[in-house]
């Protein structure tokens, strides 16, 4: 039996990955470590509650004694550290939490794993830390082109800047100390459970509440798309099957300027829910600052490699997503409460 510690797993791309693993493998142990923070939600996590394969501790990566304890009480096979602050809005407004969860986070967690694992100038056999990190580290693309796994890290955001640190202490390990890592770095991910401060779910809670729909700037900007569960699968993929020390872009070829998302949006929840929905909801505001124009992954390496494939066309992705929100008022309800309308009305206030 293999035994993960799974950082940030009551977040979005967590929680689909506990489900993908659980529902993939019988003999398995995941400790799901996570602060509980705005972004973190006990209910994305309902459908494995009494499930012994799964444990959940509340706790923040950089608590030493915590983290220390856990390596403590099991024999972790692999660390997989999803947990980080992960929107760009609020770590232009807030940097410093981005630093303390992304990069003192990560440094703490590689520490206590590191003296886990190397015991008498050696290292236990078959450990393997992996990052869970972003394109965003490669800064922005113009017209053309893809960033691969060689292309210089070049991070503009305060979020982008932190994970690249994180990326880079990851690395050191490596090269320092022989720690068995990998790291991959994914694009844009939409689907079940993702926080509606996000593109796709804000959209959809905003057209539901007939409210007006925030585009920055002119709304070409370029994201690639990628369902939750493919990047779910390329994890899974690199921790078992990812060469020692190697970074793995993940990425589908799904690009797609911001409007075309947004009306795309707009034309289902039209069908679905209210055929009084429609563009004249859509407004332009000011521009996210230092906003990256362009992000295209080129996913060679992970297929070649690994033999991994996107498995949802966003056709099919899109329309399984807004079905899931549609489906679970509820939990947009809860999430969308209290802070959430704070948040809301602080970040769009000025746009
Ligand atoms: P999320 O914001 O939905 O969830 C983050 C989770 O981490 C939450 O459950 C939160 O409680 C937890 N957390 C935050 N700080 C913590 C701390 N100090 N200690 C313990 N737990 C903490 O984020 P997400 O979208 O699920 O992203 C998960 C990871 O994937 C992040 O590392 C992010 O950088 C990376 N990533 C995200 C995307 C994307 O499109 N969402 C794409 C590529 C990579
Ligand atoms: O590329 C991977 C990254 O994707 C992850 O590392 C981040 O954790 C994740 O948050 C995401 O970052 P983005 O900034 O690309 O995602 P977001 O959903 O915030 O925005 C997507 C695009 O939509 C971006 O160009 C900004 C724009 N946008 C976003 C919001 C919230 C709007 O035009 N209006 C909005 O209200």
């Amino acid at each position: 039996m293999k035994t993960y510690l799974i950082t940030g797993c009551a977040g979005f791309i967590g929680s689909n990955f506990v489900y993908y693993m659980l529902n993939k493998y019988q003999d398995i142990q995941l400790v799901n470590l996570d602060k509980l923070t705005y972004a973190g939600n006990l209910e994305n996590l309902k459908g494995v509650e009494g499930d012994p394969r799964h444990v959940f501790v509340q706790g923040d990566i950089c608590d030493r004694e915590l983290v220390s304890s856990l390596f403590e009480k099991y024999d972790f096979d692999y660390v997989i550290n999803f947990a980080a602050e992960s929107h760009v809005d609020r770590s232009i407004s807030n940097p410093e939490i981005f630093v303390e969860s992304n990069v003192l986070g990560t440094v703490n967690l590689l520490q206590c794993a590191k003296n886990a694992w190397y015991k008498d100038g050696a290292w236990a056999k078959d450990k393997k830390y992996l990052q869970v990190s972003t394109d965003e580290v490669y800064g922005s693309l113009g017209e053309d082109g893809y960033f691969t796994e060689t292309t210089p890290l070049c991070p503009h955001s305060p979020y982008s800047s932190s994970k690249t640190s994180a990326d880079m202490f990851v690395m050191a390990f490596h090269d320092t100390y022989g720690m068995p890592v990998n790291i991959t770095r994914c694009s844009n991910n939409y689907g079940p459970y993702q926080f509606p401060e996000k593109l796709i779910p804000l959209m959809i809670n905003n057209c539901k509440a007939h409210k007006s729909l925030p585009v920055y700037g002119d709304g070409m900007q370029v994201r690639d798309w990628l369902y939750v569960e493919d990047h779910c699968k390329a994890i899974d993929m690199v921790a078992n099957g990812g060469r020692d020390g190697e970074v793995y872009n993940v990425g589908g070829h799904n690009e797609r300027p911001n409007i075309f998302i947004v009306k795309t949006v707009i034309e289902q929840l039209h069908d679905k829910f209210d055929d009084t929905i429609d563009e004249s909801l859509i407004k332009h505001v000011a521009d996210r600052l230092g906003h990256d124009r362009r992000y295209g992954i080129d996913p060679t390496k992970i297929k070649d490699e690994l033999g991994w494939y996107p498995e949802t066309p966003f056709e099919v992705g899109i329309v399984k997503t807004i079905d899931w929100y549609l489906a679970n008022e509820e939990w947009m309800d809860h999430v969308t409460s209290g802070n959430y309308q704070k948040y809301y009305e602080e970040m769009y206030k000025n746009k």
